[in-house]
């Protein structure tokens, strides 16, 4: 039995291919570095949920179409945001995305695809006391956000970044949320049941939980002076390293580099070059710390570490880290689910029981 599932292969995908030791990610049959920064968020949709969906339309007018699944769903959470707003950014998000029809259709998933972009700003802004702001269907899916966020228009070197985030994590194989989703799929419940499932999953800190946390240590070994030192008394109190290790891969996250070189584009033209030359000091130091402190074991850097630089740059605070990140991997859900739904068979391993035996009754 394995506690974890390590090497367990539960579905046959077309989607994604993580390949661990080779520090490689396949989508649909391009390698991660073909796509993010080459292809925008919707044409990476429309390329995931190709097969999936009947008149699934081309990248532009499913560009579009998402547009107006951003405006369809503020029409339908604005009235709600005041209740949404009293939980905490991830948790409003989760409970927005619940009051969305729960059905298998195109119009089902792109709602699925444009409410996290829709909720996580609204529900900033109500943090800071301001009025959520509508989306404009005409805009960019990373921009729009962005714009929503702060109330202007976003940068082309921003929304660039952003869309660049959002492609690099669209999918990831069968991850902790992802295989949650298909679980839920597998019942053949609606795509929001589904997508709720990826969200529970995706809010923990050994998953998308992480790249807040990030922000955390890189403040708190700033404050300290000793990167060395700070790292090495976490570990010793038995603490984790966020942004540091997986369960494939055995290399370099191939994502952190993608998000590492577009931080770097947004140093050069904005004031974020000295928080990177500071994360790189930390990444080496803590790669340096990890391979002491654990010979037997290769733990490297992991796309979160970079995410939360990225997510840092383009202007979201660390406790809405992880909804960006809900807002790059619904489509994947999203396709993996439809994916379930078409061709999976109910999911139902089982457990060993390993409790007390009843007594025999005379
Ligand atoms: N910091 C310190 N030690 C770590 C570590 C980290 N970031 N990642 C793994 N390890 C150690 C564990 O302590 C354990 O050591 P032990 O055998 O001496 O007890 C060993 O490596 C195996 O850990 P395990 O939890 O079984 O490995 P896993 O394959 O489940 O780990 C993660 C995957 C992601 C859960 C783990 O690397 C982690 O917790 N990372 C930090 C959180 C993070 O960045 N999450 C985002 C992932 S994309």
């Amino acid at each position: 039995m394995t506690n974890g599932l390590d090497d367990v292969v539960a579905a046959e995908t077309v989607l994604s291919d993580v390949d661990g030791l080779g520090g490689n990610l396949t989508i649909r049959g391009h390698s991660l570095p073909a796509l993010a920064g080459h292809w925008n968020y919707p044409a990476v949709v429309a390329l995931l949920f190709d097969g999936f969906f009947e008149n699934l339309p081309a990248d532009e007018e499913l560009g579009a179409r998402i547009g107006e699944a951003r405006a369809e769903v503020f029409r339908r959470i604005e009235p709600v945001l005041p209740a949404l707003s009293s939980l905490d950014v991830y948790g409003g998000m989760r409970a927005g995305m619940a009051i969305l029809p729960d059905g298998e259709s195109l119009d089902d998933a792109l709602r699925l695809v444009a409410a996290p972009a829709v909720l996580t700003p609204a529900l900033l802004r109500a943090r800071r006391g301001e009025p959520a702001m509508a989306p404009d269907a005409n805009l960019g899916h990373a921009a729009d956000m962005l714009r929503m966020l702060t109330g202007a228009p976003a940068s082309p070197a921003l929304a660039k970044a952003l869309d660049t985030y959002l492609v690099t994590v669209c999918d990831h194989g069968l991850n902790a949320s992802t295989f949650a989703t298909r679980v839920v799929a597998s019942t053949q419940a609606g795509l929001t049941s589904s997508v709720l499932g990826g969200l529970g999953a995706l809010k923990g800190p050994l998953h998308g939980g992480a790249p807040g946390p990030v922000i955390e240590m890189l403040d708190a070994i700033a404050a300290h002076g000793d990167a060395a030192t700070w790292l090495r008394d976490q570990l010793s109190r038995g603490e984790r390293i966020m942004g540091f290790g997986h369960r494939i891969y055995r290399v370099r996250d191939p994502r952190a580099d993608v998000l590492k070189s577009v931080v770097r584009q947004l140093g050069r033209s904005g004031d974020g070059a000295d928080r990177l030359v500071f994360a790189e000091m930390v990444e080496k130091t803590a790669l340096e710390v990890l391979r002491v402190a654990k010979p037997s074991r290769s733990i490297q850097t992991n796309v979160e570490f970079y995410t939360a630089l990225l997510l840092e740059a383009v202007g979201f605070p660390a406790e809405a880290f992880s909804c960006v990140f809900a807002t790059g991997r619904v489509s994947g859900w999203v396709a993996h689910a439809r994916e379930q739904q078409i061709n999976g068979r109910l999911m139902r391993p089982q457990s060993r029981y390993v409790g007390s035996i009843p007594d025999k009754v005379a």
